[in-house]
């Protein structure tokens, strides 16, 4: 862990900032290796620019703790929230953080830490940091990578055994709920990353479709949206099928969203933009007639969140560098018949994307993956 925070202490340095506050969250858990939950009781860890760390919480909270210390001060406090605000007085004192700019995460820190904060720290501006966050997760080292190979693993067979019982007349929620058995008893985290989009038919043209008591029946595509977690880290899949006879439009958009798919992923590589990725799938479908049917970006960043940085879409000129990890999932909706999309999790290399998902991507009949 110590690595991770002398990467936030430099990160921090070219931002000009004396430090971050974090509350509990994937960025608190990357730099300590330890999870809190957000609760009504305030847990905040302070990291200074000069290698302090402080962490103020709840007394019960305290067993959490690793025994080794070193680097750390801890500041906890009883029941009473009347004594919580002097935890953050002494935490700032101790630290000596009387001025300076001190990072937040804005979509993380809340109202409650915020005001303790202000108040303890009244010299000191609180400022939007998430550019340093972005960058501290960004580019994975390879045990963050095989954990995120774990939970594509974990996803996919999941997937496959889910589909061993789906037929005609089985229910998008029967399918989303049998898919969540199987991902836990598959192995992952109790925390999955999202509820999985099951959509048939015409609900398939709507990419954030909610599963519903339709019932599978010739002639519809299947989507299929879902993840695993593993050890906190993410994997996020979607595949396509067909069931009977379906019309031969779907199939050509199943073609199209496949060469999109194919293109995007032979695209990126380190030093190459964000945006060149998103581009290369997109030039696909619109050159097929089909770029009206394509409203959203190409994918997103992937790793202890379902989205994170870098989020590729056309105008994104982050330059990627190795150990970058990110979805390619382009789509295509046509509203009332059906809706394809396809969805890997790569990981940027010097040579170009590793995908960490490997089930087949075409447009399948459903009974094929089992022959
Ligand atoms: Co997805
Ligand atoms: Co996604």
């Amino acid at each position: 862990m110590t690595s991770r925070m002398d990467k936030l202490i430099d990160l921090l340095k070219e931002q000009n900032l004396v430090g971050v506050a974090l509350n509990p969250g994937p960025t608190l858990t990357y730099l300590t290796g330890m999870s809190f939950h957000l609760m009504e009781r305030p847990t905040v860890l302070l990291a200074l620019e000069d290698g302090q760390v402080g962490l103020i919480l709840p007394e019960l909270e305290m067993g959490k703790l690793p025994k080794d210390l070193s680097r750390w001060q801890v500041f906890s406090y009883g029941d009473d929230p009347a004594t919580w605000f002097a935890a953050f007085e002494t935490a700032f004192q101790s630290l000596n953080l009387t001025n300076g700019e001190v990072g937040v995460e804005p979509t993380r820190l809340r109202f409650m830490e915020l005001s303790y904060l202000q108040k303890a720290g009244s010299g000191i501006e609180f400022v939007d940091a998430s550019q340093v966050f972005s960058h501290l997760r960004m580019n994975k080292d390879s045990e963050e990578i095989e954990k995120m190979k774990e939970a594509a693993r974990i996803a996919q067979t999941a997937l496959l055994r889910t589909l061993k019982g789906v037929g005609e007349g089985t229910t998008e929620k029967e399918i989303a709920n049998e898919l969540l058995i199987q991902l836990l008893k598959g192995g992952s985290d109790p925390e999955i990353p999202f509820a999985p989009i099951v959509a048939m038919g015409e609900n398939s043209a709507n990419p954030h479709a909610v599963p519903t008591e339709r019932a599978l029946r010739p002639g519809d595509l299947l989507l299929i949206d879902w993840g695993a977690s593993f050890e906190g880290y993410l994997s996020d899949i979607t595949r396509t099928f067909t069931f009977g006879e379906v019309d031969p439009e779907l199939i050509r958009i199943g073609e199209i969203v496949l060469e999109a798919n194919r293109a995007a992923r032979q695209m990126g590589k380190a030093g190459l933009e964000a945006g060149a990725v998103d581009r290369a799938a997109r030039s696909v479908i619109t050159s097929a007639g089909y770029g009206h049917a394509f409203f959203h970006r190409t994918g997103h960043g992937l790793g202890m969140e379902a989205h994170e940085e870098p989020y590729i879409y056309s105008e994104n000129d982050l330059i990627l560098s190795p150990g970058a990890a990110f979805t390619i999932e382009p789509g295509i909706y046509l509203p009332g018949k059906g809706g394809v999309r396809i969805e890997d999790d790569v990981i940027v290399t010097e040579e170009g994307l590793l995908s960490l998902t490997d089930l087949p991507r075409q447009v399948l009949p459903l009974v094929t993956l089992f022959n």
